[in-house]
């Protein structure tokens, strides 16, 4: 389908006053329509394509007949959902229809909530035939927990949660900005569970109307609304011993949650539309990316199964905070990409990997995935460039660079000296103001001398020469320059004695 929330559906029938009607009656839906004049016109708009998702295709045309047209189309699109539309219903139309292959047949003159809720029946057994073309036995693929990259100390806490909650059945809030692995540590939590073999359903609540979620989570009973023309089974139903995951769970309506404050509490459901009280056991994941607390503060999230659900809380943290995986995720994608086959580069330059650790990545790990994805198929080597990143990426990081560039003209320098340098020009500056201030004894340090104090601490985790000697010869080197070489001067404002200073410059110099 195309887009899944916008189906497009084609109306081919030769009489204008029929494609007025349905198209307005279908275009009160989120349905995209649009029209055609002819079998030929029609036959020829499948086949140029995009196919549509649906067509309303009438029997009786001048021109090229429904039935052939019929045949056109679905030797074009063999997968083309087609209903067929006659002014008279006989046995024999019905049967040619069905032969050819249409999915159903209408008789007009039709009302409108027929149309709609063929139009409705058509697309979702559409989906859900694509649903089970598309699905493969995750068993047989990689192994989950191999599925989740990260070696940072904040993902190893993540592990070790999905770890503890992997034996037992509690409710899990997966919470965390979009793209962070939500879904992906939920799969992870039932893979590891004793519930693998059983199903693992995703009901995303934020995709689904309100009055559909009641239906599709609980199922209904024949007759029981408008367009429920058949018993339809839930997911809780279906996942019955399995885990059901509830993502996006702050946009789920105020009488859902009653519902499934219900299945949490006592193990039960209802059908919509029916009497019956239906046991299921299932393991409850939810996640969101919204503030639940604020949520609940508004009262639009219920805080009994707030708290019911957040027994165990997994908190998602962004890439950003873990940058240190980004090289293992890269690598991760342009494996899984080129095992299947979707691009052939496997490699990326160190030079587009360091673009790659600083951007920001608002999108998470999805962003970062379609970043590789799109890189990987444009590189024309066997490598991914910095050429082949997104303009946008090169450009925040050139910027970046530049700026740092023009903070620091300095630039013949080397970096230690730099730092050392802008180090002990703090450090000059500090002792200046400390004694323009005569601060009292023990007072903290004011804050230049602090970020000077910063720089050297930062030059020693990188584990150069011993610091401080270094540190000691190039303050009082730049004390003298600024005191004119006058070593009683330079002694005063560095707080020795001279003869303390003589011997420390006569000392051979450490490290610098
Ligand atoms: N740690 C990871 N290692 C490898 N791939 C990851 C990791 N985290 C996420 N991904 C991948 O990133 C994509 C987004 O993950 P997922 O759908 O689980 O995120 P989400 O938090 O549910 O996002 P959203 O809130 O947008 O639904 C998926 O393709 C997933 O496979
Ligand atoms: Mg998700």
């Amino acid at each position: 389908m195309t887009d899944p929330n916008h189906p497009t559906i084609l109306i081919i029938d030769d009489d204008a006053e029929i494609r007025y009607s349905l198209a307005r009656v279908l275009g009160s839906r989120q349905y995209q329509v649009t029209e055609a004049a002819s079998g030929e016109d029609g036959v020829a708009r499948v086949k140029k394509g995009p196919p549509p998702d649906l067509v309303f295709l009438d029997i009786r045309m001048g021109g090229m007949g429904g039935i052939e047209a019929l045949q056109h189309i679905r030797a074009a699109n063999p997968k083309q959902l087609v209903i067929l539309m006659t002014a008279f219903g006989t046995a024999q139309t019905a049967i040619e229809a069905m032969k050819y292959g249409a999915f159903d047949y209408v008789m007009k003159p039709f009302a409108p909530e027929k149309v709609l809720a063929l139009a409705a029946n058509a697309l979702q057994a559409h989906a859900d035939l694509r649903a089970v073309g598309d699905y493969k036995p995750t068993v047989n693929t990689e192994d989950y927990k191999e599925g989740i990259v990260g070696s940072s100390p904040v993902m190893q806490e993540v592990f070790k949660i999905v770890g503890q909650v992997t034996a037992s059945d509690v409710t899990v809030m997966v919470t965390g900005e979009s793209g962070t692995g939500k879904e992906l540590v939920a799969r992870s939590i039932w893979k590891h569970s004793h519930r693998a073999n059983k199903p693992f359903i995703a009901v995303n609540c934020a995709a689904i109307p309100d009055n559909l979620i009641e239906s599709e989570l609980f199922g209904h009973e024949k007759g029981s609304f408008t367009g429920a023309t058949v018993q339809r089974i839930g997911k809780f139903e279906l996942c019955d011993g399995g885990t059901v995951f509830l993502d996006e769970i702050g946009d789920m309506a105020l009488a859902t949650q009653t519902k499934i404050l219900r299945v949490l509490q006592q193990g039960e459901i209802q059908r919509v539309g029916g009497t019956e009280t239906i046991r299921v056991d299932v393991r409850i994941i939810a996640a969101t990316n919204k503030d639940l607390e604020a949520i609940v503060k508004t009262k639009a999230f219920r805080e009994d199964l707030y708290y019911r659900l957040n027994v165990v809380r997994i908190k998602m943290p962004p890439l950003r905070e873990r940058i240190d995986d980004i090289p293992q995720i890269v690598d991760f994608c342009l494996q899984n990409l080129v095992k299947n086959k979707k691009a052939r580069v496997g490699k990326v330059s160190p030079e587009a990997l360091s673009v790659l650790t600083r951007h920001s990545w608002p999108g998470n790990v999805r962003e970062l995935e379609n970043v590789i994805y799109r890189s990987a198929v444009i590189a024309q080597g066997d490598a991914i460039l910095v050429k082949d990143l997104p303009a946008e990426l090169r450009e925040t990081v050139a910027a970046a660079a530049e700026a740092a560039a023009a903070a620091e003209p300095v630039t013949s320098t080397p970096p230690f000296e730099r730092t050392l340098l802008a180090a002990t020009e703090g450090a000059v500056l500090a002792k200046a103001q400390l004694r323009a201030e005569s601060i009292a004894a023990g007072a903290e340090l004011p804050l230049t001398l602090e970020r000077a104090l910063d720089f050297v601490l930062m030059e020693m985790s990188k584990g150069a020469a011993p610091i401080l000697p270094r540190v000691e010869s190039a303050l009082i080197a730049r004390v003298l320059r600024a005191e004119g070489g006058d070593q009683a001067k330079a002694a005063e404002r560095l707080g020795l004695t001279k003869a303390a200073l003589k011997k420390r410059l006569a000392e051979p110099e450490a490290g610098a």
